[in-house]
Formats: C-alpha cells, structure tokens, sequence
C-alpha cells in the first residue's frame, strides 16, 4: 500500500458502520494511521461481532456513535459531511438467519436499502464499499468460483445480503453514487469473534487451543480459502480510492486452496494442541455450500490487490493475539 492510498485518506472524513466489529475495526486502525478522521458506527448487539476492546489503544484519535443502522433518523445525520463510508454492520450468523430471518432482512436489506437513501438525500458525493459475501453463490457449480458464477442462496442471510448488495451496485447505476461491493470469503485474524462458531469456526477453533481443549472439525474435506483481515482491509482501501471500481462487485480470495482438516493440521502444528474429526451435524448441512474457492483474478488486474499473508503466518499472528487477549473475547 502505498503513497496513493495515504494521499486518498489523509484528513477525508470516513465513516464505517460495524466498525467494532472484527473487519471494521481492523480497517479502522488502519485509516487512523493514514491520518483520516474516523466515525464508527456499531449497535454492540451481544451477539455479533463488536467489542469494545477491539478499539484499545485507538479510542482517543476516532469517534464511536453507539446506535443501529435500522435507526433512519440517526443514519440520516451520520452520513453527512463523510467523504467515504464502509459500510461493514450486518447480522453474520447463517444459522441465526433461519431461526430470526426478519431481524436479518431488516439488518442485511432493509438498513442497507436506508443507508443508501440518506445517503442520496444528504450527501450524494461520498463514496461506498459494502462487505459482502461469497455465501450467496451458495453451493458452486464450478471452481473456483468467479463473480460471473450463478446467485443461488441457500440459506436467509445469503438472500438479504444479495439484496443490500444489489441496492448498492442499483444506487450507482441510477442515482451515480460511487459504490463498490466486494465478496468477502472466510476471513480471519486478530479481533474476530471467538466467544462461539457465528462468525467463523476458526474462532472457536482458536479459543479451545488457546484454553488447552480439542476443538471439532465437521466433516473436514471440504475445500475452502481464506483471507487475512490486513488483506481484506488493502483491498476496501483500494476500492474506496480507485475509480475504476465504482459500481463493480469483486471477489476476494487468499493465498492458497485448503481443506478443512488440513487447515486443523496446519493450526495444530501452530500453536500444539488437537482435534477430532466429526460428522457434519444435519441441521448445518441443509445450508452448508460444500466445496468453495475463489476466483479472484478481476481485483488483482483491476486494482492491483494481492493477498499479502499466507495462511500459515496469519494464523500464528491470529493464535498469538488470542494467546495474549483472549479474556476479552469470552
Ligand atoms: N468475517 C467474514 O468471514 C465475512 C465473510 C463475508 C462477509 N462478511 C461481511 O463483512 C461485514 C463485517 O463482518 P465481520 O466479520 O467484521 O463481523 P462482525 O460481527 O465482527 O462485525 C459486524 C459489526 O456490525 C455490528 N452490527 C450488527 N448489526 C448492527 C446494526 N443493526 N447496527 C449497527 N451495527 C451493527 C456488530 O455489532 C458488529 O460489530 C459483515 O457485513 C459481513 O457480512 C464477513
């Protein structure tokens, strides 16, 4: 990352909804270093991802708003002035979007829908990144998995996220507001959640290592990549300062293809400890996707993304913040 990133940030104004969370606040560290000036939207649902903590040590150089992003009125006054607005807030959990669908429609679709009206009422000129997700490609029908592959959700999240990406790409293409959506993978690193497998279920792997205890691996041949959160964040940065993003959806990858159990063997050889593997529980299945990978080919030539961290260094980094951090977390 380099002079042209600082130059776009230096002194901008910068909104991020969900910046408590796991990604909001990793990229929040990142543009307080870049000299922005930082507002942090998170509602601290119990639940989801924020965390306090995750801000230690930055808490005196940004602002934090504790409110919802389903709250139009607050939405409406927060938007303006702000030259740049990741828009990372959402209901994460699959499981969680079928037991309580309506909260998700109204979180992941409805709030983005709003956020996206503000924005064309009070400040038309900001620019926009939404953290999406590859869940909604549901299971491929071929790999790796490009942005041209077929939309088939298979479970409610998947539906609702699918929805306030499309309101995003729709608010470019007839109101000419400069959005980006990029399609996030498994993502990991410090500040994820730990406490229960909603986020990801490295977390929960990572605090029963860190705790001494084995963790589970469910099925554990099914294929996947993962992204580290510093990559994740290098690619907002660069779609947020390019143009050549505007109103483009891209996926993002990681550094290599690996299955499940050899993810476990590989974290094992980590930080010690063990695992078992188990069979995938029926209720999961249902809404699992099988095998996945990325094609991420379209952000690397488009805007010069490249995963930086290979798994192996990522998750000692991960391991090592846990290590040290992890009462914060429970
Ligand atoms: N982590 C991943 O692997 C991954 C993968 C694909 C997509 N994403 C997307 O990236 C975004 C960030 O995810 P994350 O992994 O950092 O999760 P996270 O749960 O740590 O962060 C989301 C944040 O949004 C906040 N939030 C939730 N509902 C809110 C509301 N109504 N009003 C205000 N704040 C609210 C939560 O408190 C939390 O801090 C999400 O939109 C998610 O769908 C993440």
């Amino acid at each position: 990352m380099g002079y042209g990133i600082e130059a776009a940030f230096r002194g901008r104004k910068v909104l991020i909804t969900g910046g408590l969370g796991f990604i909001g606040s990793n990229l929040a560290r990142r543009l307080v270093d870049l000299g922005a000036n930082v507002t942090l939207i998170d509602s601290l649902i119990p639940e989801y991802g924020g965390n306090l903590f995750n801000i230690a040590g930055i808490e005196d150089r940004l602002k934090v708003n504790i409110s919802d992003v389903r709250d139009e009125h607050s939405m409406r006054y927060l938007v303006q002035g702000q030259d740049f607005l990741f828009n990372l807030a959402g209901q994460t959990s699959h499981l969680d979007s079928m037991h309580d669908p309506y909260t998700d429609l109204d979180i992941n679709a409805r709030a983005q829908l709003s956020i996206l009206e503000a924005c064309r009422k009070h400040n038309p000129t900001i620019k926009i990144i939404f953290a999406s997700t590859r869940q909604m490609y549901g299971k491929p029908d071929y790999l790796p998995v490009d942005e041209k592959h077929p939309l088939r959700p298979v479970d409610v999240n998947g539906i609702n996220k699918m929805a306030g990406e499309w309101y995003h790409i729709l608010y470019n293409n007839v109101y000419g507001i400069r959005t980006c959506s990029l399609r996030l993978t498994n993502t990991y690193g410090p500040r994820m959640r730990v406490k229960d497998a909603r986020q990801t279920f490295l977390g929960i792997w990572i605090r029963l290592l860190v705790e001494g205890k084995p963790f589970e691996v469910w099925g554990g041949e099914q294929l996947r990549d993962y992204t580290y959160v510093e990559d994740a964040v290098d690619a907002m940065l660069l779609a947020a300062s390019n143009p050549q993003a505007d109103g483009k959806i891209y996926n993002l990858g990681g550094d290599r293809v690996i299955s499940l159990v050899d993810t476990a063997k590989l974290l094992v050889e980590i930080s010690g400890g063990d695992y078992v593997v188990r069979e995938y529980p029926a209720e999961r299945k249902k809404i699992d996707i099988g095998d996945y990978y990325s094609d991420d080919r379209l952000i690397r030539s488009e805007l010069g993304w490249q995963p930086q961290t290979p798994l192996a260094v990522g998750l000692q980094q991960t391991f090592a913040y846990y290590q040290e951090h992890l009462q914060h977390y429970l």
